[in-house]
């Protein structure tokens, strides 16, 4: 009987090293930009109560994310997303924790939807949190983080754009309009540009809209600046939706990220918790899904059983952002980072062990072959590793504390000490 082989689970990556450099890349530029915000590293179980899930989004959920029973009978979920630990951790500590504080971290997520491009069932998602103020800056200072972090991928504002709404925004007008069934409309907002304007009307009246609101709804719909939604509001105060949105443009021009950001009425957010701004990242042209997604929740830590926090932060994935870095060519040079491999003329494994152990004491990291071959083949290896250079272990000129080293990017040759030859790389 043939055996069969066997596969990679669906919606599953293997990152070989060639893979693991990019992914390491990215991982290593979002790190330095969360740190350069001040933002503090903080993890979790990889798996939850199922509980956590379905507590906040009822059990629908639960056909969206990995679960399973263990052996002492419990319901647990491999995590779909970080918000909802981040939000025990918070409830855990209580008022031990000194707000307002800033966090960030790098998990693994798992949810069960549909294979697609720019959507898999494993992935990295980073995520910045701040906890503890209402303060429109919050807002201000992650979406500044998105903008700056972006641009340390290489990115431009022509490559990418952040989209800023406001669910109370979106509450309020639904409320002037007296709209009574809101969780009937929002899906409709969110689906409205990838429909004709009639269409979108049309459906407005299928939920109980009268022509005149849905019209109305429609034209504040394409409002793009502040400016513009402001006369929709005629008659009734400006509202904290509109001065919170007004502020935090103001915050981002400060900044220099003006251009970054637009006002864009269409992002809802499919997740329930959020309240206030939200956000969401797209490619410029937009034909990828979003990159990045957040906003405001004031009332998550009360709904799983805690005291009222308000919480603003948003998660940015890695399989969108790889794929728009790629086709922008800025990662197709990530190289190894080896700086030495170690040769010998005479393919002497004792000379190789010894030198590499003296190196290594040095902090300098090096590799060599593990078998005593021909000195060509120790070059071929060199190479194939990606070192930066050889320095021959036995080389005549080799002694007190010189070493005879080939630099493998200019073929440049010589002798010197391993502090100065590291200086050449
Ligand atoms: P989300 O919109 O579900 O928000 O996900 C944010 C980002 O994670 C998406 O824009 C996308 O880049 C990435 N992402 C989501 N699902 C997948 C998937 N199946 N495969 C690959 N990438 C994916 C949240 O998760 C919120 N918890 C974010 C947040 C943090 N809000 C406040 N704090």
């Amino acid at each position: 009987m043939k055996i069969q082989t066997p596969q990679l689970p669906k919606g599953t990556r293997d990152f070989y090293p060639v893979d693991m450099r990019v992914q390491n890349h990215i991982f290593s530029v979002w790190r330095q930009a969360a740190l350069k915000f001040g933002y503090e590293e903080y993890e979790g179980p990889i798996f939850e109560h199922l509980e956590l899930y379905t507590g906040k989004s009822g059990e629908e959920i639960v056909s969206q994310l990995y679960n399973f029973m263990d052996k002492g009978d419990r319901a647990l979920a491999l995590r779909p997303e970080m918000t909802p630990t981040l939000a025990r951790m918070v409830i855990q500590k209580g008022s031990e924790l000194r707000k307002p504080f800033k966090w960030f971290s790098i998990p693994r997520l798992f949810r069960y939807e549909r294979a697609q491009k720019g959507r898999l069932r494993e992935f990295f998602q980073l995520n910045l949190d701040i906890i503890g103020t209402e303060s429109v800056s919050a807002e201000a200072d992650l979406i500044s983080a998105i903008a700056s972090m972006l641009f340390d991928f290489g990115l431009t504002e022509n490559d990418f754009y952040i989209g800023v709404s406001s669910r109370r925004l979106l509450a309020s007008m639904l409320e002037q309009l007296e709209v009574k069934e809101p969780n009937l409309v929002y899906p409709l907002l969110d689906k409205r540009l990838k429909m004709p304007a009639e269409d979108f009307e049309k459906e407005l009246l299928n939920v109980g809209l009268s022509e005149e609101k849905a019209k109305k709804l429609n034209a504040f719909m394409s409002c793009t600046t502040v400016a513009e939604i402001i006369p929709s509001f005629r008659g009734v105060p400006e509202g904290r939706g509109v001065q919170e949105l007004k502020e935090l443009f103001e915050l981002l021009k400060a900044g220099g990220f003006e251009n970054c950001v637009k006002l864009d009425l269409s992002v809802v957010r499919g997740l329930a918790y959020y309240t206030g701004i939200v956000f969401e990242v797209f490619d410029k042209n937009k034909n990828m899904r979003a990159i990045a997604g957040g906003g405001r929740y004031d009332n998550l830590t009360e709904t799983l059983g805690g005291q009222k926090i308000t919480g603003v932060g948003f998660g940015m994935g890695d399989v969108v952002l790889a794929d728009l870095l790629a086709e922008r060519n800025l990662l197709s040079q990530k190289k190894s980072d080896l700086p030495v491999f170690i040769a010998s003329f005479n393919g002497d494994m004792k000379v190789l062990f010894g030198t590499a152990a003296e190196f290594r004491k040095k902090g300098v990291a090096c590799s060599h072959s593990l078998n005593a071959v021909k000195f060509g083949k120790q070059l071929e290896m060199a190479n194939a590793a990606g070192a930066k250079c050889v320095v021959f272990a036995d080389g005549e000129k080799s002694k007190d504390g010189v070493w005879e080293y080939k630099i493998l990017s200019s073929g440049e040759q010589g002798v010197d000490s391993l502090e100065k030859i590291l200086e050449k790389l």
